[in-house]
């Protein structure tokens, strides 16, 4: 476990984490962007990882992650893999410097097998479902991960909105995790849903256009982690 990895699970689970998704950043500019968002209080990076297969669009690959690495030496860079195969990429992402690693369920055929290859690399291990994945494909293996994942849109773009319907996938996972992990919400995360998904039970919300797309990022990153909770210590900024 990485000394980031304990600094991210050392935050109670009453304090949400806010994960910017660089997907809505400026790439001409990504280094610049990541230290703004770090800087405005997020906690995290999100990158998200797509292969044109398991979703239809491409982003970035482990050359990007190392350079978002670089430019943040002391930040958690929670890998989200929407790909075919995803254990063909551990290896990279962690020469990359990811701290997590979240896969598909409906990716993989054995996931138990996958969480073990990733947690012996060394990071986090996640687990997501997509929205028309029921909530019984990923039960089995709650109790193996570091965070589970559910995702409020399809996979593929950001800037879609968000699907009120996985809420009640939230609600019946948060009460069977542990404290130390984690149930993160991915897609159409704004104050107003993000409101929602704290109610559900979910302790990390990622979000793309939503912060990328204000003009105020400290503003609508303290707006996602909702009223009366404390922003933290920027890091790597
Ligand atoms: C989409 C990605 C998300 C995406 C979210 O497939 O997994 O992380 O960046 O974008 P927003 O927050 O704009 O819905
Ligand atoms: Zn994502």
């Amino acid at each position: 476990m990485t000394s980031r990895h304990r600094d991210l699970l050392a935050h109670p689970p009453h304090r949400p984490l806010v994960a910017a998704s660089i997907l809505s950043a400026d790439f001409s500019r990504l280094g610049e962007e990541c230290h703004s968002v770090l800087a405005a209080g997020a906690d995290l990076l999100h990158v998200d990882i797509m292969d044109g297969h398991f979703v239809p669009n491409l982003s970035m690959g482990p050359a990007v992650c190392a350079a978002v690495r670089r430019a943040c030496p002391e930040t958690f860079l929670d890998v989200h893999l929407m790909v075919t195969d995803p254990l063909a990429f551990l290896d990279p992402f962690a020469k990359a410097g990811a701290d997590h690693l979240t896969f598909h369920v409906e990716a993989v055929e054995d996931p138990a097998a996958a969480i073990s290859r990733i947690a012996s690399a060394g990071l986090s291990t996640g687990l997501a479902f997509n929205p028309d994945t029921p909530v019984e494909r990923v039960l089995p293996w709650i109790a193996e991960v570091d965070l589970v994942l559910v995702m409020s849109i399809h996979p593929g773009f950001s800037g879609q909105a968000f699907m009120p319907e996985v809420l009640e996938k939230m609600a019946e996972i948060a009460p069977r995790l542990r404290p130390e992990q984690r149930l993160e919400v991915d897609g159409g995360v704004n104050p107003t849903t993000a409101a929602a998904c704290r109610e559900a039970g979910v302790d990390v919300l990622v979000s793309a256009s939503s912060i990328f797309g204000s003009e105020d990022y400290r503003g609508q990153i303290e707006a996602i982690r909702g009223a009366g909770t404390t922003a933290s210590t920027p890091q790597g900024a």
